[in-house]
């Protein structure tokens, strides 16, 4: 199998993580989620989790230089470590962070081959994102929704038995500022990614088995 360097791109509740779950799963690649990975920091206070605290408890994008300080560690041991490539999720977020991901891989003749944009409605993902439950355990981070996937026991982690939780940044005013930076400083991406050839946009609606169903053609067809 050719090596893949996927990007999961879409809005806050697009459906990123959900997929990139069941996408790494199948393909045996590594699920490189920023969002797990900050939250992770800032559970075990580490000088990373410190300075992105405040910034993920409003909403607000965590600075570019601690990002892709993460992610450059991140893939450094993916590339050792999972053979098929990895899938990003929830990176980049901004111009810069782009840039700096592109510099990276030319270092090393490589780049991203797909970038897919779960193209979810408004009104579709304030829904998945109000009714949204996650692991209290960073280390677990399994995700449920009280709809459309809710844990077997009320309120206990079907993965690890731990507590099932709201995020704190899934609070309403929250989720506004999220959105507004995401429309901001993250969709600007779409056009560089078109520009590049790489992008695959593709409707969020419709069940998990659905979307997983486009994505997974979509990986079929990528270019290598
Ligand atoms: P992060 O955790 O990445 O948050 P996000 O991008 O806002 O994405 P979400 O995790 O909210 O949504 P998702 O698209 O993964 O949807 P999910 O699959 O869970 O980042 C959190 C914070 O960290 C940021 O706000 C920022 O502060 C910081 N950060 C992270 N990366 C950064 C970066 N690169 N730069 C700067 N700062 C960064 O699905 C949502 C719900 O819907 C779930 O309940 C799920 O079960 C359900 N669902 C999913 N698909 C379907 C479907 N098809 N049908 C029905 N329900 C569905």
């Amino acid at each position: 199998m050719a090596v893949k360097r996927i990007v999961l791109f879409g809005a806050p509740g697009a459906g990123k993580g959900t997929q990139a779950q069941w996408l790494c799963d199948a393909l045996d690649l590594a699920h490189l989620s920023t969002g797990d990975m900050l939250r992770a920091a800032v559970a075990q206070a580490t000088p990373v989790g410190l300075k992105a605290k405040s910034y993920m408890e409003g909403g607000k994008l965590v600075p570019d230089d601690v990002v892709v300080g993460v992610v450059v560690e991140a893939i450094a041991k993916a590339v050792k470590e999972m053979p098929n490539g990895y899938a990003l999720d929830g990176f980049p977020r901004t111009l810069p962070q782009a840039e700096a991901l592109r510099e990276m891989l030319a270092q090393r003749n490589e780049n991203i081959n797909l970038v897919i944009l779960i193209n979810t409605a408004d009104e579709v993902v304030l829904e998945r994102l109000t009714q949204r439950r996650s692991c209290s355990d960073p280390k677990c981070g399994a995700v449920y929704n009280l709809k459309s996937k809710p844990p077997k026991k009320e309120g206990v982690c079907d993965v690890c038995g731990k507590a099932v939780i709201q995020r704190n940044d899934d609070k309403p005013e929250t989720i506004r500022v999220r959105q507004q930076q995401y429309r901001r400083d993250t969709q600007p991406l779409v056009a560089y990614y078109k520009q590049a050839g790489v992008l695959v946009d593709l409707p969020g609606g419709g069940s998990i088995y659905e979307v997983a169903g486009r994505i997974l053609e979509a990986v079929s067809k990528m270019r290598h």
